[in-house]
């Protein structure tokens, strides 16, 4: 039987409880990561408890009011609050989710709060995402054309348009690469969904004109055949895409022009 034994540093220490707020009603409990890979001290689970009838209804809103009106130094990323940005990713209750439209009265009993799992931690609720963004960086995630440009726009049809359907409205979240578990064990090598539903985005673009290049670049058994279908990706991602299935157009495409 394989034994992992994990790093001193990354075992989770029982945190401090901090005070109700006095003459709060309605409270709720939230168990926080803290770290601060700066402190030398190991991480640990913070308990606060949170006046709901004043914060907003989502999850940041209570890390919001937790950093206004308990403890400053409670460290996380978010922008738009809308859904847009991407920013507020983070592990609720086990699941990745965006804080932002996470709604508090969702979750039943205390709401504890993880930073992306399998990432290496900046502080408290931020990933460092450097190699994530680096990933959609190699996939060259932009028009490339060999035909000279026209004077006004690249024209496309209404159906071609529409391939790009589920693809486009990825915002970089990262919820689905730091589910799945290849990204986990292979994050150096494998590309991970969010790339390359990225990679497939560009490669389904009617205007694009490299796609034979874009395929040379994936056909790797690391970059992306180290995707074995298992499909947390999909419940993962808070847009509602479906990363597997851009994987498995990659696979696809690249199958027939072998064939
Ligand atoms: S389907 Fe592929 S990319 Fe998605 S979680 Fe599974 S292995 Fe990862
Ligand atoms: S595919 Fe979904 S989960 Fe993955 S990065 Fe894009 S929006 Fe986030
Ligand atoms: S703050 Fe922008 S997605 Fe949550």
């Amino acid at each position: 039987m394989v034994s992992f034994t994990l790093p001193k540093d990354s075992r989770v220490q029982p945190g401090k409880v901090w005070p109700k707020p006095q003459g709060a009603r309605n409270l709720k409990e939230f168990r926080i990561y803290r770290f601060d890979p700066e402190s030398g001290a190991n991480p640990r689970l913070d308990t606060y408890y949170v006046d709901l009838d004043a914060c907003g209804p989502m999850v940041l809103g209570a890390l919001m009011w937790i950093k206004d009106t308990i403890d400053s130094t409670l460290t996380f990323r978010r922008s738009c609050r809308e859904g847009i940005c991407g920013s507020c990713s983070m592990n609720i209750n086990g699941e990745n989710a965006l804080a932002c439209i996470s709604a508090i009265a969702d979750y039943e009993g205390p709401i504890t709060i993880h930073p992306l799992p399998h990432m290496q931690v900046v502080k408290d609720l931020v990933p460092d995402l450097t190699l994530f963004y680096a990933q959609h960086r190699l996939i060259e995630p932009w028009l490339k054309t060999d035909t000279p440009a026209p004077e006004r726009e690249w024209r496309q049809s209404k159906e071609d348009r529409a391939k790009l359907d589920g693809l486009y409205e990825c915002i970089l979240c990262a919820c689905c690469s730091t589910s799945c578990p290849s990204y986990w064990w292979n994050q150096d090598r494998f590309l991970g969904p969010a790339a390359l539903l990225q990679a497939w985005r560009w490669i389904a673009d009617s205007r694009d004109e490299a796609t034979g290049e874009r395929l040379d670049q994936l056909d790797d058994p690391f970059r992306l055949y180290r995707c074995h279908t298992i499909m947390n990706c999909v419940r993962a991602c808070p847009k509602g895409l479906n990363p597997a299935r851009a994987i498995a157009r990659i696979k696809r495409t690249l199958t027939h022009r072998k064939a």
